[in-house]
């Protein structure tokens, strides 16, 4: 959006940690404006629409781990149901509603326990968690101010998009960081939960200029975002362990299945690396994602394919190699510091 020319304006949220790792290369640009609000805050959404009078609001504000959603379902709720209602009436509230587009972050996991594979704009939804059915309503609430009040507002349902930035406790992201310590000697082993699940990964650089393309159409309509392309969670484990120099074989079934190397460092060959453990099973888990592209393709002219899985995982290890290698080269020059510090060689 900067780069695009857009004055941006994001909320967060006030914390004692500092945890704006990922904006943090936004900080101090002059289109870029940071304020503290809450999706749970009405008041706090209505002064801030009131005060940057947007032209365009992406709201992608969610607790946004399906697993997290059985441990705190108010919450999820509270931030990814009534919060949408809250923006659309901040929006309304501010007279607003002719001038400013809405696009909203739905999900894949509205159909949840699937009901027709591929999924596309017509497939009905089944939503299999809290979280799904928090967004289930997000996904109503902005089609019915969209014909109640004629605003534009609209829903992108988002396949998995995943990326170098992407939370550490999502699959992608705990697979590629774990292949790239494990390669380093700085972790010995992975544990997952469903190895079997399948979904539909793309890469979240190529669906953020999807967001933009759906709220510069004539109409507002809800598109599905996915490259049509599907994988196991196993599958993602062998590609981003090779693409960290260890080859994988998976042996066993079910909570009993191990990944083995089979070839990379002599001192792995022939270890379990990866295993898995119930804790990361889930009460009810979505297994059979895979996106129908066809309506994005054909109206916003979007490619699916601009990033193919395979880059998608080397883009990922090898930011993650590169991470991990520069910690360790931190954590030695830190303990270098205090070893200086005691002997009294620097002061
Ligand atoms: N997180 C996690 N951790 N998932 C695991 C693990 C593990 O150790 N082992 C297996 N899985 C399986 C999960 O059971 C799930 O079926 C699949 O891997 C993907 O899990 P996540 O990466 O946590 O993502 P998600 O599909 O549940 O949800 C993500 O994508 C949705 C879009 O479809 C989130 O980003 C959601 O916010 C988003 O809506």
């Amino acid at each position: 959006m900067l780069a695009k020319g857009y004055d941006v304006h994001g909320i967060i949220r006030r914390s004692s940690v500092d945890y704006r790792e990922r904006i943090a290369h936004l900080e101090g640009r002059p289109n870029f404006h940071l304020h503290y609000a809450d999706m749970s805050d009405s008041m706090s959404l209505v002064k801030l629409v009131g005060k940057v009078q947007p032209t365009e609001i992406y709201n992608l504000a969610a607790q946004s781990h399906v697993q997290v959603s059985f441990d705190a379902p108010e919450f999820t709720a509270d931030v990814d149901a009534v919060g949408v209602l809250r923006i659309l009436e901040a929006v309304r509230t501010n007279h607003l509603e002719k001038t400013c587009k809405i696009y909203q972050a739905s999900t894949s996991e509205l159909y949840g326990k699937v009901e027709e594979v591929p999924q596309s704009e017509t497939t009905p939804f089944h939503p299999y968690s809290p979280y799904a059915v928090a967004k289930l309503y997000g996904y109503w609430i902005i089609k019915e101010y969209r014909e109640a009040y004629n605003m534009f507002c609209c829903s992108g349902i988002l396949f998995n998009h995943e990326s170098e930035r992407r939370g550490e406790t999502f699959v992608t992201r705990k697979i590629t960081l774990a292949a790239a310590r494990i390669a380093q000697g700085k972790q010995e082993k992975l544990y997952l939960g469903n190895l079997s699940s399948l979904r539909d990964w793309g890469y979240a650089k190529d669906y953020v200029e999807c967001m933009w393309l759906i709220l510069q159409q004539d109409k507002p309509e809800d598109f599905v975002i996915a490259t049509g392309v599907q994988h196991s969670v196993r599958e993602f484990a062998y590609h981003a362990f090779k693409a960290a120099g260890i080859e994988l074989k998976f042996e066993g079934e079910d909570i009993d299945e191990k990944g083995i190397c089979v070839n990379g460092p002599a001192n792995l060959v022939g270890k379990t690396l990866v295993e898995v453990s119930e804790d990361f099973y889930r009460p009810t888990d979505v297994v059979n994602l895979l996106g129908d592209p066809t309506k994005a393709k054909q109206t916003l002219g979007w490619n699916p394919q601009k990033t193919s899985f395979d880059q998608l995982v080397s883009i990922m290890v090898k930011h993650d190699m590169e991470k991990v290698a520069a910690e360790h080269v931190a954590s030695v020059m830190r303990t270098n510091l205090a070893e200086y510090l005691e002997k009294g060689v620097v002061k």
